[in-house]
């Protein structure tokens, strides 16, 4: 049977891919960044999975105002990373894992959530820059990423997007269907983007501490409490692209839990242990949070 065993939640920031791809991470002002992943690049090693389940987010990169889907599941054999402006980041072509994947749209759609099967697509800075952080460079042309990835795409730039609730309850039917899948896997489950940030308008550069180390304390010992932030307060308070959290939520919602609250759903086991806590202001216009945390 394939299980989830750890999730790990970071920030995606472009301005970080680029500091990697043009070997800046020693300068001064990235070199603090960095070093808040050096545990994490040590624990991939020592923890490597099978698949990598990554929810992210798009940037107007394989998807426009022409087509919005809430949440889409790439379902392909391989993804390339996507040109954003600038030419493609130099790394290495995302294999995916078209059988894991075809089986968590099946089960998750009969789980009653509706998703969007994506069979080609360009994964852009928001999957690639996590994989960078989390896994080290990598040569585009004889390196690799540890594992295959499957993709899985959020809607939080064009409204309405996803509450924080569906987001988390959503995680707990992925975690079903992972576990009803046959192979031994090993399964990490991936929440990336945020923390508090807003690149445009008069709060342009917008930054709330409080806000985001309230969300991570949340998030490790009482994601029931995380779940009912509604979504206008973190539009309030983390800035308009902070709505990019909620989807730490379907990876928390994947993980062990004591049953708390309102959700009959929660997963039973022990709660999560804490392995890595990180964070650090400013990367470009936003504040960086990372966590790891491991089933018991
Ligand atoms: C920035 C952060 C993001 O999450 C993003 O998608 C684009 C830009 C930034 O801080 O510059
Ligand atoms: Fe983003």
């Amino acid at each position: 049977m394939a299980k989830i065993t750890a999730s790990v939640f970071t920030s995606h920031v472009p301005a970080i891919g680029a500091a990697l791809d043009l070997g800046k991470t020693q300068e001064d002002y990235w070199k603090p960044l960095f070093a808040g992943y050096d545990f994490s690049k040590q624990w991939m090693k020592d923890n490597k999975p099978d698949v990598i389940f990554l929810v992210y987010n798009d940037h107007a990169t394989a998807f426009s105002l022409e087509m919005i889907p809430t949440f889409a599941i790439g379902t392909a054999a391989q993804f390339q990373p996507a040109d954003e402006g600038w030419g493609p980041r130099p790394v290495p072509v995302v294999q995916g894992h078209p059988d894991l994947a075809a089986h968590i749209a099946q089960s998750v759609i009969q789980q009653d959530f509706d998703l969007t099967i994506v069979n080609k697509m360009d994964v852009d800075h928001g999957l690639t820059v996590p994989l960078s952080l989390m896994c080290g460079q990598q040569d585009p042309k004889t390196g690799a990423w540890p594992c295959p990835v499957i993709p899985f795409a959020v809607n939080v730039v064009q409204y309405p997007v996803p509450s924080g609730r569906r987001c988390y309850n959503l995680g707990q039917a992925i975690r079903k269907a992972v576990e009803s899948y046959d192979e031994d896997l090993n399964v990490h489950i991936w929440g990336t983007g945020g923390m508090s940030h807003q690149l445009q308008g008069p709060r342009a550069g917008l930054i709330n501490k409080e806000f985001d180390n309230a969300f991570l304390d949340k998030l490790i010992h009482d994601p029931e409490a995380a779940a009912s932030i509604p979504h206008i307060d973190y539009v309030r308070e983390a800035g308009s692209e902070g709505i990019e959290l909620v989807m730490w939520l379907i990876a928390r919602g994947a993980m062990s839990d004591v049953a708390r609250g309102a959700t009959a759903d929660v997963a039973g086991g022990k709660s999560p242990k804490l392995a890595h806590r990180f964070y650090h202001v400013p990367a470009s216009n936003t504040a960086v949070g990372h966590l790891i945390l491991e089933n018991t």
